[in-house]
């Protein structure tokens, strides 16, 4: 049988430009960072965001933010409990590792950023620009379809320190594949960790909500988004418990499954300095998962 060819290159990664862009707008990552076409992006969405949040409470710019906030918090705290190393797949134009590196200027940390080659080259522009150096930092190339050699997380796992506490980080990724192609990722991950003194995996996973009071016009927004990427974005699993028992039977140990709006009542973590709170639930949820 034909193999489906695999490209290194996907229209996701004008996503990254946009997402890139809040960061920015937000004093999050350096204005270097954003792009023209990130800006672009950003104010095209802005008359639709604006309305969906006067009308029905739902404000895509505040969930982003919430999203990145609570997992610089989540990842802060995985550092405290004994991680030394992290590997942010998809990383894109967040500047995560470079707030957590110079937050943490003396301790014995790795980063390793990885993303499709063009993002990558990208990526390391804009770094050269902020004369980001950092020994603890590394960006290579990856593709999550690859499932062996150059580019895969196969041979990435298999070239980093299997002896350190390490954490992979996935944002804004799994919502752009169908669901067997990501439940696949999952199982290869799961595997590739294994041999890892500790290995945890940390992501956002947009859910179906049929339940929320608006879901109608949330699918709308879903199909903008499907427009601009031209692929499907699907929405997966229906609850919490399904997330947690998809990931466990991707071969993970332990998975527990977060709703922002509980962690962020519960003051257990810091809201966002932000506080673009909104008035209605949040959409996503954000996993915590063990090898
Ligand atoms: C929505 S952006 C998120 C970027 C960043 N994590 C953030 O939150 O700002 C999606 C990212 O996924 C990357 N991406 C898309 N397909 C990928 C693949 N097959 N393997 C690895 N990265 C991929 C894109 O290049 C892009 O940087």
């Amino acid at each position: 049988m034909k193999r489906p060819v695999i490209k290194d290159q996907s229209p996701v990664s004008l996503t990254g430009h946009f997402t890139g862009y809040v960061w920015c707008n937000h004093h999050l990552s350096p204005t270097s960072f954003s792009s023209i076409l990130g800006k672009l992006m950003y104010y095209s969405s802005r008359p639709a965001d604006w309305l969906s949040n006067a009308t029905i409470g739902v404000n895509l710019e505040a969930m982003l933010l919430q999203r990145h906030c609570l997992l610089d918090e989540l990842v802060n705290q995985a550092i405290d409990d004994g991680v030394t190393q992290i590997i942010e797949v998809a990383s894109g134009l967040s500047a995560r590792s470079l707030r957590i590196l110079t937050g943490r200027p003396n301790h014995k940390l790795t980063y390793i950023e990885a993303d499709l080659p063009d993002m990558v080259a990208w990526k390391k522009k804009r770094l050269k620009k902020e004369l980001f150096d950092d020994d603890r930092f590394s960006i290579v190339e990856c593709n999550i379809l690859r499932q062996e050699g150059e580019l895969s997380i196969e041979q990435l796992l298999q070239n980093v320190n299997q002896t350190a506490k390490t954490l992979i980080i996935t944002e804004g990724l799994v919502n752009y594949f169908p669901l067997d192609v990501i439940e696949g990722f999952w199982t290869r991950l799961a595997y590739a960790l294994k041999p890892f003194k500790e290995g945890h995996y940390l992501f956002e996973i947009w859910p179906k909500v049929p339940d929320h009071p608006f879901a109608p016009i949330i699918f709308g927004t879903q199909k903008v988004i499907e427009l601009i990427t031209r692929q499907e974005v699907p929405l997966h699993y229906t609850s919490n418990r399904q997330i947690k028992a998809a990931l466990e039977g991707c071969g993970f140990s332990h998975a527990s499954v977060i709703d922002p709006d509980s962690a962020f009542n519960a003051n257990s973590l810091q809201e966002p300095k932000h506080r673009l709170k909104m008035s209605t639930p949040t959409l996503f949820r954000v996993v915590k998962a063990t090898a």
